[in-house]
């Protein structure tokens, strides 16, 4: 059976990351111009696997469902259970089953890739502790739209290296982009020595040096979910990598600043600097259901 995973930018082709960007771009022209998009997914069903909170995700794929003319299914971490109750493969072989397509948001990034070779059906990766792919594809849809092209232009991502740091990364580097990224030291993404991978193209632990010359400042929380322990630790180390005025000022005046959300406002970006003209985080957030719908539409309607 062919079926289409969405488990990380690494694992997909530079043409079919384009055309899912192009679908989505697609059904959110048809959405505004007609006030509704085709029911092309009609009864259709998306199971969504949450080990972890959420707003935009669990809401974005379950609005685009209902938009192409399907119904989502909600399953939180006390409900299911998995590896736990039953083991990954069980689940994976029981809801393909049911349903048309699983979105999971976990802790172990295995888990979606063995629910992803278990399931005949296919499985998108709502966020990792490794990658945070659909993220990362909103994310460039908001950048073309905003600069009206991708190539060429610079990203500098300043914090902490993590999941949605290494979708970015690879994201930029398949639509030519430079990626610059500044973390504190023993924070920082790390090398791989994976072909399908990606480098920075400045990995420095100075932001200043980073985000001089950058397009697109992009910053995400010190703290990820499931690392609540460090919470402290992690505040007083990540306090120079701020996203505030005086670090804005050292980036060229058409910058743009992006954040997935949820933003810790006086941690990693003041609220001057996130609610300013020059941000485009609701945009961004928005944009999480049009590139999940193109996504959806590709996977269940052949879009
Ligand atoms: N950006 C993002 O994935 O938000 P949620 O954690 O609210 O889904
Ligand atoms: N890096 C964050 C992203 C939240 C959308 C986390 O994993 O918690």
């Amino acid at each position: 059976m062919n079926k289409l995973d969405f488990i990380s930018i690494a694992q997909t082709p530079s043409d079919m990351l384009r055309h899912l960007l192009d679908a989505a771009i697609k059904l959110k022209a048809q959405r505004q111009k007609n006030g509704a998009n085709a029911p092309i997914a009609a009864g259709r069903v998306l199971v969504m696997i949450f080990e972890k909170p959420s707003l935009r995700t669990r809401v974005s794929f379950e609005t685009a469902m209902v938009h192409l003319g399907g119904a989502a299914i909600y399953l939180s971490p006390q409900e299911i259970g998995l590896g736990q109750r039953e083991t990954v493969a069980d689940a994976a072989r029981v809801l393909s089953g049911f349903c048309d397509a699983i979105m999971a948001r976990t802790f172990a990034h295995q888990t979606i890739v063995d629910l992803a070779r278990y399931s005949n059906k296919p499985v998108i990766n709502g966020l990792s502790d490794h990658s945070h792919p659909c993220q990362a594809m909103a994310d460039l849809m908001t950048i073309e739209e905003h600069f009206g092209k991708l190539a060429g232009l610079t990203l500098a991502y300043v914090g902490d290296g993590n999941n949605v740091a290494r979708s970015l990364m690879l994201a930029c580097s398949r639509f030519d982009m430079k990626f610059n990224i500044a973390t504190p030291p023993g924070y920082e993404l790390p090398e791989t020595q994976d072909p399908a991978s990606a480098a920075a193209a400045l990995a420095t632990h100075d932001p200043q040096q980073a985000v001089r010359g950058a397009d697109i400042i992009y910053t995400d929380t010190w703290v990820s979910m499931g690392q609540e322990a460090e919470k402290e630790s992690r505040r007083a180390l990540f306090q120079p990598y701020q996203v505030n005025s005086a670090l804005m000022a050292q980036a060229p005046a058409h910058a743009i600043v992006m954040h997935c959300l949820p933003a810790y406002r006086g941690l990693e970006i003041t609220e001057d600097v996130i609610d300013a003209p020059r941000s485009l985080v609701f945009q961004q957030a928005e944009n999480r259901m049009h590139f999940q719908k193109g996504l959806l539409a590709a996977q269940l309607a052949n879009f």
